[in-house]
């Protein structure tokens, strides 16, 4: 494991690992080094076929405060026309694995914008969702203005993005940001029992379903299915597709090896 300073990595034996952000001094801020290693954590885990499943999640009082601040202050526009952060961004967005987030607390700007990256979203109750960035006389730079639009709809998204009002887990949960609200100090237990249940499924299929599902924002219905239809044929030349069929035939448990 290497050795990260604004994260750390905890793994099960059960193909679940878990990412979390610490960096507790600045509201777990999303400094460059801290995507940096996010973006490394999820490579090296893209890479272990033992690692079915991530969970992202901060403490049980705090998620993530959005970027840096006080890093960003220094950035004018050349420097932020020239910064490695896209391209962290756009290592955790392809990342083809499963992903939980377990949030606590404040789930601000960039952190929001990470959580909403993540593909289930489990929210503690004292959980705080925003866009406050309009209050720095900036916008959204993370995916916020794509993302929560396509989760909740205009009237809401526009009124978190251009009023940088927070909304509670249960607004959340009702919008569709959240699929689940706990107790905060259920959160992550919560997470990862549900990770847990996902990483032991099918690896291709797993993939190929996330890969449909994230495919419906960008494609018409015709051509959504179309892929679906093409998947579902191919998985027909899986193992794993005979190994899950015959288990239920013979009323047993699969195993999966991802062939
Ligand atoms: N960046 C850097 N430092 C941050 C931070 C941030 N986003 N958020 C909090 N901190 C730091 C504070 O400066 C403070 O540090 P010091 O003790 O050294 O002063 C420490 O964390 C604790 O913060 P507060 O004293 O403010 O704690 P609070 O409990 O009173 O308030 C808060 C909590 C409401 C989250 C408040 O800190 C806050 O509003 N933070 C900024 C939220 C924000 O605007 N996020 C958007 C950032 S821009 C962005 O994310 C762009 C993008 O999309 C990529």
């Amino acid at each position: 494991m290497r050795d990260y300073s604004d994260i750390t990595i905890e793994s099960d034996d059960k193909g679940v690992r878990v990412i979390r952000l610490n960096r507790p001094e600045a509201h777990n801020a999303l400094r460059t080094h801290l995507l940096a290693e996010l973006a490394d954590a999820l490579s090296a885990a893209q890479q272990n076929d033992a690692i079915g499943c991530i969970v992202i999640t901060g403490s049980e009082t705090l998620f993530a405060a959005g970027a840096d601040i006080k890093e960003m202050a220094q950035l004018d526009a050349v420097a932020l026309w020239k910064d490695q952060r896209p391209l962290h961004w756009k290592s955790i967005r392809e990342f083809t694995k499963p992903v939980v987030a377990a949030v606590n607390g404040y789930c601000l700007g960039g952190g929001f914008e990470l959580a909403m990256h993540a593909d289930i979203l489990i929210a503690g109750s004292n959980a705080q969702f925003g866009q406050p960035e309009i209050n720095l006389g900036i916008i959204p730079g993370a995916g916020g203005t794509q993302r929560l639009v396509r989760t909740v709809g205009k009237s809401l998204a526009m009124k978190m993005v251009l009023s940088g009002e927070f909304i509670n887990a249960q607004q959340a949960l009702a919008a569709g940001i959240a699929a689940e609200i706990t107790q905060p100090e259920n959160t992550l237990r919560c997470a990862i029992q549900l990770a847990q249940k996902i990483a032991c499924k099918s690896p291709i299929a797993l993939r190929l379903a996330k890969e449909l599902v994230l495919k419906s924002y960008e494609t018409t219905l015709e051509q959504g299915l179309d892929a679906e239809r093409k998947s579902f044929v191919f998985l027909a030349a899986t193992d794993d597709r005979n190994e899950g069929i015959s288990a239920f035939l013979e009323k047993r448990e699969p195993r999966f090896t991802g062939q």
